[in-house]
Formats: structure tokens, sequence, C-alpha cells
């Protein structure tokens, strides 16, 4: 096995590769494992990373440490697809094996222009033998590289464009994740960071030729919003810039922000020319227990899509496939969209080719309905009216509503993770992913996400209550992956 933090070379791991085939095959017959969502075929995945479509392919490539399960040593793996159900799987490509990124090829983003493909990623270096050594302020280098590709599989050598030094002075050693965003022909780069003061925020860079950037800004909420802003997206839709990042020591509010860390948007309106800034409508992008790290990308027929990292860092329950050898997985892919001004999240139309023919539609009136069949199912309920209902999403997993909230319960199957919530002014409508072992819960066509592991595999669906409507279920198929 390797050493958590050290260079880790391409041939290194081919090496590993050949004496592991035992190791893939105990992975692969893990009960767990996953039918229609990208995971790690061995070892641990975090964050989406890179995601664009560049000539017609859709490239994913991914926080991966092909080794154990419990992560740490972080290459970049890669995906590619032209449908989002076949897949191409590329293992790891990108490798801490230089002086610049060390211990750990870290989150970054794909920017194209001028038909290349330019990549952006922090470069992490630890500091363990330092005698000043912590983990805030002097415990790491987080270096902003740069490297190009003419065709997302081949890479020019990798360009340092900033170090630790450089981000401003009152920083701790907590700056990472670079993004770009392009307006008006100028280039901006957003980073996510920490001050020496443990308030987080985003650090905003400019530039005309993506090589040499100068900073602008800082983007924070006027009042402490966490101690750390990991993982920041900048874009624009329908005229309105938002930011989508994962504020890392917000506390509970009621039933908000539950999770240790969690995903946030936020509208931003920015004067580019003199820098102020207003942020407005905060809102938690995910009411599930396992939803970090998302990524967006406009794709070549212009869709915002997004992928997130179906896992939280610092969790504190033990994943049950952490003993079968892995760990983690991405989220189905979602479109963005601003309808009556809200962010919605829908997944992406190519997923209807998942569905089976064999299809059930049962009409449901303040009685009891039961479907029972493939545990692996996507339910769409459409209800003509709903005063109170639960739903039993599998054996003992439920969405529950009463009093305008909306409850998904894990019950005895959430390993100590009980229930998470969201106020809503009416529930219209459910579509419901149930993969081995995840659900992905669209709330009123995509005005609220549930986004959550489950581990268990009886696949019982049923819905009862004040309630009327009509609930079609397919049950799904997987994806291919080569
Ligand atoms: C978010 C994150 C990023 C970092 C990466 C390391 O999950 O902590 O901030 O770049 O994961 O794997």
């Amino acid at each position: 096995m390797f050493e958590k933090y050290k260079k880790v070379y391409k041939a290194d791991y081919e090496k590993w590769y050949k004496e592991n085939e035992a190791y893939r095959q105990r992975v692969a017959a893990d009960q767990d494992r996953l039918k229609f969502h990208l995971m790690p075929k061995t070892g641990w995945l975090n964050d989406p990373n890179g995601l664009c479509q560049f000539n017609g392919t859709y490239h994913i490539y991914y926080q991966y440490t092909p080794f154990e399960p419990t992560g740490e040593l972080k290459t970049w793996g890669h995906y590619t697809t032209k449908d989002f159900i076949h897949y191409e799987d590329f293992g790891p490509v990108v490798f801490p094996d230089e002086d610049i990124d060390a211990h750990g090829v870290y989150s970054g983003s794909a920017f194209i222009e001028d038909d290349t493909i330019h990549y952006f990623y922090t470069g992490n270096l630890k500091y363990f033998d330092r005698d000043d050594y912590d983990y805030i302020n002097s415990g790491r280098g987080s270096n902003t590289i740069t490297f190009t590709s003419k065709d997302g599989y081949e890479f020019t050598k990798k360009e340092l464009l900033m170090t630790t030094d450089d981000y401003p002075a009152d920083m701790s050693n907590h700056v990472r994740d670079p993004k770009i965003f392009k307006k008006n022909e100028k280039y901006y780069m957003v980073l996510g960071a920490r001050d020496v003061e443990g308030v987080g925020m985003i650090l905003l860079y400019e530039s005309t030729d993506l090589k040499n950037w100068t900073y602008k800004n800082r983007i924070t909420t006027p009042q402490k919003f966490g101690y750390m802003w990991e993982c920041p997206d900048l874009f624009e839709m329908d005229g309105q810039l938002y930011i989508i990042c994962c504020p890392q020591g917000v506390e509970t509010q009621g039933i908000d922000y539950e999770n240790v860390h969690q995903v946030t948007a936020m509208k931003l309106d920015y004067d580019f020319d003199t820098d102020e800034y207003e942020i407005t409508d905060i809102k938690l992008f995910d009411r599930g227990f396992d939803f970090y790290a998302p990524q967006s990308f406009e794709d070549e027929s212009g869709r915002r899509i997004l992928i997130g990292w179906m896992g939280i860092p610092d969790a504190d329950y033990t994943n049950p496939t952490e003993e079968a050898g892995w760990q983690h997985a991405l989220t189905i892919p979602r479109e963005l969209s601003v309808r009556d001004g809200k962010l919605i999240q829908e997944p992406i139309e190519e997923l209807k080719q998942l569905r089976s023919e064999d299809k059930a539609v049962c009409t449901f009136c303040y009685g009891q309905t039961i479907i029972m069949q493939n545990a692996i199912y996507e339910a769409i309920v459409d209800f003509k009216r709903c005063r109170e209902m639960v739903m039993t999403l599998r054996e003992g997993i439920t969405l529950s509503y009463k009093d305008n909230i909306l409850t998904l319960n894990l019950g005895v199957y959430g390993s100590g993770r009980s229930t998470r919530k969201v106020r809503l002014e009416k529930l219209e409508h459910l579509q419901i992913f149930a993969d081995t072992s995840s659900l992905e819960i669209f709330v009123n066509h995509g005005e609220e996400v549930f986004t959550t592991r489950i581990y268990n595999h009886y696949g019982r669906l049923l819905i009862n209550g004040e309630c009327s409507g009509i609930m079609t279920v397919y049950p799904l198929k997987s994806f291919e992956i080569e």
C-alpha cells in the first residue's frame, strides 16, 4: 500500500493495478454497488472535477484514491460519456507526481477556450515535518496549477500559476478549488478560502490570458457564514450571477444546515468596475444527508449541468461500504434553470433512457397503494391534492408530509442518521430515483432536492394518507461502463 502523503507516479499505479485484481473483484461483488451512478472501482471518490463537454464528449474527472477506501492520497480519475448512459472509465489520469502537487491533486475545474481545454486545480502540500506545523496556518501549501489538453485525454505539462505566498497575507493556508468564469472578454477565477480569523470566503482573481492572474477582491457575507468556503462555483443564468459553494462550520438553524457541512446557493450582484457587491437569497442547496462539492458547467447545447459528490467530508457515521473496500459516488447529473427567480435542479433528460418498458401506473385516492417491485426505480408522483401523506420508499425508509413539512426519515437504516426536512407551501410533485444504495428526491419539479445514501435493499413502495393523484413507477436499467 502507499504512504498517505507521498508522490505517486503513473507507473506506481499501473504496477499496483496489476497486483490488485482480487481487490477489484471483492469490491465488484459488494451488494451496495450502484447501478446508475459513477463510483470508484476500488477505494475512495469525492468531488467531481474538470466537468466539461468537448467535441461532443462529456468529461467527468473526480477526486480519486484507488488504493484504499478511506481516501487521502488524491489523484484525478476520469470518466467520459456521450449520452450519460454509456461510460468509459480511464482510471486515475492526473497524479501527484511533482513538487508542486506532491501531496494531492486536489479539486479543480475545466474551461474551454480556443478549442483547448484549460484545467485549473490545487496542488496540495502537507508540511508535517515543520516545527511550527499547525493545521490552519502553516501545515499546508496550496498551489494553483494549470495544464491544457486538445482532446481531454493527453495533457500538457503542469504549470504553477500561484503559490501560498501569492494569496492575500491574511489568508490561512486553506485556499483551494479554482473555477473559471468569463464575462465581457475577461476571465475570473474564484478560489475557496479561510482567513486567519477563521472567516470563510471566496477570493476573486482576474486575467486576460488565463495565465497571469491579478487579485481583485474577496467575496463573503456581511455576517460570518462558516469558517471555510470550499469548492466555489460562479455562473450567470438569466442575467443573474449565482454562487454555489460549501461553507464549512455553519451552525444548525432549526431544520436548516443540519449536516456537518453543506452546500449553499446564493445570488450575487457584482459590479466588476467598482467591485461593489451584494449577496442575497442564501439557501441550502440540497436537503439530504449526502451531498457536497457540486460543480456545474455549460454543455455544447447551452444547458447548465451540475454533478455533486454523494458524500460529505468529516461525516460522523461509518459508511458500510468501507468494509467492502470502497466509498462514495457521484450524483446523477442535474440540469439547472431559473423559475420564478428560484434556482431549480431537475434530472437531465437523458436519464429517461434508463426507464424499462414495464412501468406501473396507479391512481391513489385517500387510501393505500402498494407497488412491490424492483428496488431500483424512478417514481413520479403527481398529486392532485395532498394534505398529509406517508410514502414508504424502501422498507423502513419514509418520506412524509404534514403541516407543510416534508420529512425524509431513514428509520433504523440510517446508521444513526434520522431525519431531514424542508418547509413547502404545497406538495405537488415528486420525482424519486432509487438506486441500490441511494435516493435522490426532486420535489415540486426541482424546487428542492434530497440526496442521500441508504443501505436497505428491500424495495417496498407504498403511499398512504389524505392525498390523491397518480404514481408512475419505472424499474431502471443500469449504466454501461467500459
Ligand atoms: C472538498 C475538498 C476540496 C479539496 C478536495 C480534496 O470535498 O476538501 O476542498 O480540494 O476535497 O480531496
